[in-house]
């Protein structure tokens, strides 16, 4: 069997998750693959991590060169967070020749198309599923079975967070303050929830739906957005009297003059799909000119749903190699 060597960048909770299912799944995985799959680098200061993740210390690296220029990496997983200084180390790799998987919707979004012309010159593939809806696999999807159509929307529940404290708000009758607490205690928030509550996070997955959807680049910083911080209890019983269910929308559509998009929030009627995605679940719902609509539903954040879509792009990867 071909033997794959990976180098995790991050055994947080998204590239923990990923190695934890290389572990779990050992067995289906190389038989799906015909491949083997060994770690040879990690850049992680935390030993005691490696020795959790039986991994052994000795293959940790503090410094990105030796596994950007390693001779022993075939696919680097970049699973930091942060922005410039993993889309430097993801951009290395790909110019190098090694194949780069990332859950990282903030770099990938801030450098997109940076990160997609290094591929192209390294003849590296760059993937990106679990960055927007962690273990849905809607980016794949749009790139691959629904690549026949010519897009005309896309809305998504992309956060988590926000879509947590929006049903916990209209549902059980909790204050923001209260969800948006016990949404962090469940470990769905951002280290600084501002980006998800001010929709920052959404406007990053909105970007890089709008590459693959529509084929345009827009910098997540020139999104226009609002995000969920100033709904109050009255915009929630508003929304319940017409029939309606408040949603933090991701958005963008194909109109006479161009594409519209923003994030914000939005009253969606109970009658459509998207006012039934509660909680922490994300949908991401598009409209094709042959497919019509479809929606695609699961779980966007949590170590093993995102660890799910990274170990699928790896196992890509593997089947290409
Ligand atoms: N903070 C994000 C969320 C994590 O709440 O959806 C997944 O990107």
């Amino acid at each position: 069997m071909k033997n794959i060597r990976l180098a995790f960048l991050g055994l947080g909770t998204v590239g923990g998750g990923a190695y934890e299912i290389l572990q779990m799944n050992k067995d289906i995985i190389e038989e799906r693959t015909g491949c083997t799959f060994q770690v040879t680098r990690v850049l992680e200061m935390n030993h005691d991590r490696l020795r959790q993740l039986g991994l052994d210390p000795e293959i940790a690296v503090t410094d990105p060169s030796l596994i950007y220029n390693a001779d022993d990496v075939d696919i680097v997983i970049e699973a930091l967070g942060g922005i410039d200084f993993p889309a430097e180390i993801m951009l290395k790799s790909l110019e190098n020749g090694k194949h780069v998987v990332t859950p990282n919707k903030a770099a990938v979004a801030a450098n997109f198309d940076k990160l997609w012309e290094a591929a192209g010159r390294g003849n590296a593939q760059f993937r990106f599923e679990a960055s927007v809806g962690g273990g849905i696999p809607a980016l794949t999807a749009i790139q691959e079975a629904l690549a026949a159509n010519e897009f005309t929307e896309v809305m998504g529940i992309v956060n988590g967070t926000t879509n947590y404290i929006l049903t916990k708000m209209s549902e059980e009758g909790w204050t923001y303050d209260e969800a948006l607490a016990d949404a962090q205690a469940k470990g769905f928030a951002e280290q600084d929830p501002t980006s998800d509550v001010e929709g920052i996070d959404a406007a990053n997955k909105l970007s890089i739906l709008m590459s693959l959807c529509f084929g345009i680049y827009v910098h997540p910083d020139d999104i226009p957005r609002e995000g969920i911080t100033k709904i109050t209890m009255d915009d929630i019983e508003e929304a319940r009297s017409t029939e309606c269910t408040i949603k933090l929308i991701a958005g963008a559509e194909k109109t006479e003059d161009g594409v519209k998009y923003e994030v914000a929030p939005r009253f969606i009627p109970n009658s459509h799909p998207l006012a039934g995605v509660k909680n922490e679940f994300n949908a991401i719902y598009v409209t094709g000119n042959a497919v019509d609509e479809v929606m695609f539903y699961g779980k966007g954040a949590g170590a093993l749903p995102t660890g799910s879509a990274v170990v699928g792009d790896i196992i890509a990867i593997a089947r290409d190699m």
